[in-house]
């Protein structure tokens, strides 16, 4: 099937709309919103996972993979919500999270137990002497990524959280069990599959990191990634015409990234890739802030468009997901001209080759959620980290300022639908802190507003849903120099887009070929097209044009 007509909006569940006042979104209370996403536009609607999970890591810990966690409803709820959404137009895809499983899962207490079959489903080493674990690896959210087990004498990988063990992807007994699991929810009409960290399932080998990192150069994009993929898809999903698939690639590469989402390699339809979302690490670093490094961002996203373009492979186009902080206060101004940079943003992105990502209350431009004290936060991620980082010195104010730009429940706060009593998302107690602007920042008023980003979002949508031009065009790179104004044209036959977006507050000025173009879509009422044009803080524009 053709997905390039897709537009995919995210949600994370438990943060999206509360029917039943526990303080918890549930399946009801998508069901309730389905209008709200079908004027957005949205043709695929991605949950994060919702089945029975302790919870450590907001349900990316599987203890079940086939029921759903009663808070968020039943199999008969969802399978309104399914009947729903079609009526809509709208496909469904599940979160797939194969590389670990929580340790309260059925394999894992088997293994605990001693069942000697489950203890071959996870990566089980033995210490490099009493107390020392098999080798320095970090875990990603902080600390060993080993835990030892006293009944096996041997120690398990948790790449994430303890609680979050390994699967071990030689054993095809666990491949098994990962396309049965994906072969069920096909039977109950799901055809669409996001693989949580799917290029970290194949470990290379064991040795330590000589940078006492977290080891990442020994299991990311591992030697049988291609062939348990394509292994994946002929015994599940591959089965069915229609279906739409992402992998998230954790530090991945192009080179492997054109064989994952290639037209012809029978792996996945598309890929995320996070490397623009790390222009504004220092040396790399996540908890070390500098401000975003512009022209770095540029070249990647021009390397990708172009590499994936020539291979024939599709990106996940995406600037905010339940793991990241809000756009618009990142790369934006979510105070003066919110309205304006978070357009320009969505334009720069929506514009390019690729399927779009839009993350819930990004289309109304919600901004970080501002927390000040530590309690508020729930990420096991943000909360470990701040321990580290006070262990390290740092004081407490400069940790706060950190987790207030860095951390993920800036993206998890409740979806903001009203001004009134927590944004009318719950009428008990919110499972996290609302975050701090929401009276001024929902729904209500955001579609109120004249041009509101909603409204920009409908069209962009819009655009990608009926024009070829923007499905299929080539991607082209323009004013590749700039220092303030990301710009490309996208062309097929005789037709032809360009599109300039300044990401900065200082306008800027550009020299174009005017000729021929009308303004398709701006973020300013009163966009004029010249040779010489000055870009206003981040006014975005779409030009288009048919050649003779
Ligand atoms: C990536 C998910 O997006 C994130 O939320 C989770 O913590 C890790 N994978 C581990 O599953």
């Amino acid at each position: 099937m053709s997905f390039k007509d897709k537009v995919v909006y995210q949600i994370y569940p438990k943060s999206f709309q509360d029917s039943d006042g526990d303080g918890w979104g549930d399946i009801r209370g998508v069901i309730q919103r389905l209008d709200y996403l079908h004027e957005l536009g949205i043709n695929y609607i991605w949950f994060n996972p919702m089945t029975v999970s302790p919870q450590r890591d907001n349900g990316y810990d599987v203890q079940d993979y086939r029921t759903f966690d009663p808070r968020y409803g039943t199999m008969e709820d969802f399978e309104e919500l399914s009947r729903e959404a079609a009526k809509r137009g709208i496909g469904l895809m599940f979160d797939m999270v194969f590389n670990h499983t929580s340790t309260e899962h059925e394999w894992f207490q088997k293994a605990l137990a001693g069942d000697e079959k489950y203890k071959k489903y996870y990566i089980l080493r033995k210490g490099k002497g009493p107390g020392v674990p098999p080798n320095n690896w970090q875990s990603k959210f902080g600390g060993s990524a080993w835990e030892y087990v006293e009944a096996w004498d041997a120690w398990y990988l948790h790449l994430y959280d303890v609680t979050q063990a390994d699967l071990d992807w030689t054993n095809p007994e666990v491949r098994r069990e990962c396309a049965d699991i994906v072969n069920y929810w096909r039977s109950h009409g799901v055809h669409g599959f996001r693989f949580d960290v799917i290029n970290l399932i194949s470990k290379r080998s064991f040795e330590d990191d000589p940078n006492n990192y977290d080891g990442r150069q020994f299991y990311t994009d591992g030697p049988m990634e291609h062939v348990y993929l394509k292994e994946l898809n002929q015994a599940s999903f591959g089965q069915d015409e229609d279906h739409l698939t992402v992998g998230e690639m954790s530090s991945t590469t192009l080179e492997n990234c054109v064989q994952y989402a290639g037209e012809d390699s029978n792996e996945l339809d598309m890929v995320f890739s996070f490397h623009h979302l790390k222009v504004d690490y220092k040396n790399q670093m996540k908890w070390e802030l500098q401000d975003a490094d512009f022209m770095a961002m540029k070249k990647l996203f021009t390397k990708w468009q172009i590499g994936m373009q020539e291979a024939h492979a599709w990106n996940a186009l995406f600037w905010n997901c339940h793991d990241q902080p809000r756009s618009v206060s990142r790369f934006g101004n979510d105070d003066r001209y919110r309205r304006e940079s978070a357009k320009m943003l969505a334009t720069a992105l929506h514009m390019m080759r690729g399927i779009p990502y839009v993350y819930m209350g990004e289309e109304i431009g919600m901004p970080n959620a501002y927390f000040t004290d530590i309690s508020q936060y729930r990420d096991v991620e943000s909360t470990n980290i701040y321990k580290i980082l006070l262990d390290e010195g740092k004081s407490k104010e400069e940790v706060l300022h950190i987790l207030q730009e860095r951390s993920r429940d800036n993206a998890r706060t409740p979806m903001q639908w009203t001004s009134g009593k927590n944004a009318g998302f719950t009428q008990g107690t919110p499972w996290i802190t609302m975050a701090s602007r929401y009276e001024e920042v929902n729904v209500e008023k955001e579609r109120a507003a004249k041009d509101s980003i909603f409204a920009h979002y409908q069209k962009l949508i819009e655009m990608r849903k009926t024009m070829p031009l923007v499905q299929d065009g080539l991607y082209v790179p323009v004013l590749e120099e700039h220092e303030s104004v990301f710009a490309y044209k996208r062309v097929l036959g005789d037709e032809e887009l360009l599109v300039l977006n300044n990401f900065y507050e200082t306008p800027a000025d550009v020299t174009i070929d005017a000729k021929g173009y009308t303004v398709l879509l701006s973020n300013y009422a009163d966009t004029a097209v010249q040779d010489a044009m000055t870009l206003r803080p981040y006014e975005s524009v779409v030009l288009y044009r048919r050649n003779a």
